[in-house]
């Protein structure tokens, strides 16, 4: 069991070269469940429920990413956001709801600083165990933080309260992640 999830964790990588699909065998609606159980197991602080996320896809998906494209200046710039409206199936939008922040800074005055740090945390450990999951999908994805931009173009339905923290872009893996090098930094015991 924990062979696998070791083996799960280190083959998630960046994969930045997507197609616009899913792999053969993969349905949007698995991509769905599969960050809807993320987003419901990943914990918060007293279990406050913090994290939100929505599946951006087909004419909204190429809308937002076209119109962060168009927000940013520098030609340079606007590649990455240029790829993956172009060549990604679809983005998961992760956000922290203020709202749920601001209860508990309320609750817990003595904690209120600290909030804003927790909901940080919890999302980024839902982004990266969805990153993982659709890793083991056989998707590919990568980690963007276009946040304001991709909050002025997102959906109007979408609650003024969450506050966007991530994208995971994802799609149909076009190549294998390259090879990544790593520091000597043992975890040690002390007893
Ligand atoms: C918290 C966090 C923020 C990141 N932000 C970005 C980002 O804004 N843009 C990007 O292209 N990659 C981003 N990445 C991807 C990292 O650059 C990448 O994970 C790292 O180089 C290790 O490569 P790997 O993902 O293949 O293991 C981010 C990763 C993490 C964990």
């Amino acid at each position: 069991m924990s062979a696998t999830l070791l083996k799960n964790v280190a083959s998630r990588r960046t994969i930045y070269a997507l197609k616009n699909e899913l792999p053969a065998g993969v349905t949007l609606k698995e991509v769905q469940e599969t960050v809807q159980a993320i987003i419901k197991d990943t914990p918060t602080a007293f279990n406050s429920q913090v994290n939100r996320a929505v599946i951006l896809t087909g004419a909204t998906h190429k809308k937002v990413w076209d119109q962060v494209v168009k927000s940013i200046d520098a030609e340079d710039g606007k590649k990455r956001p240029a790829s993956v409206r172009d060549e990604a199936y679809g983005s998961i939008i992760f956000f922290t709801d203020d709202k749920v922040t601001e209860k508990l800074q309320g609750d817990f005055p003595a904690w209120a600083a600290a909030f804003p740090q927790f909901a940080d945390h919890s999302s980024g450990a839902a982004q990266i165990t969805s990153w993982t999951a659709l890793e083991t999908l056989g998707l590919g994805g990568h980690l963007q933080h276009y946040n304001g931009y991709v909050k002025a173009a997102l959906p109007d339905k979408i609650p003024a309260s969450w506050n966007v923290a991530a994208q995971l872009c994802f799609g149909a893996p076009v190549e294998k992640p390259g090879a990544k090098e790593y520091i000597d930094n043992p975890v040690q015991i002390f007893d």
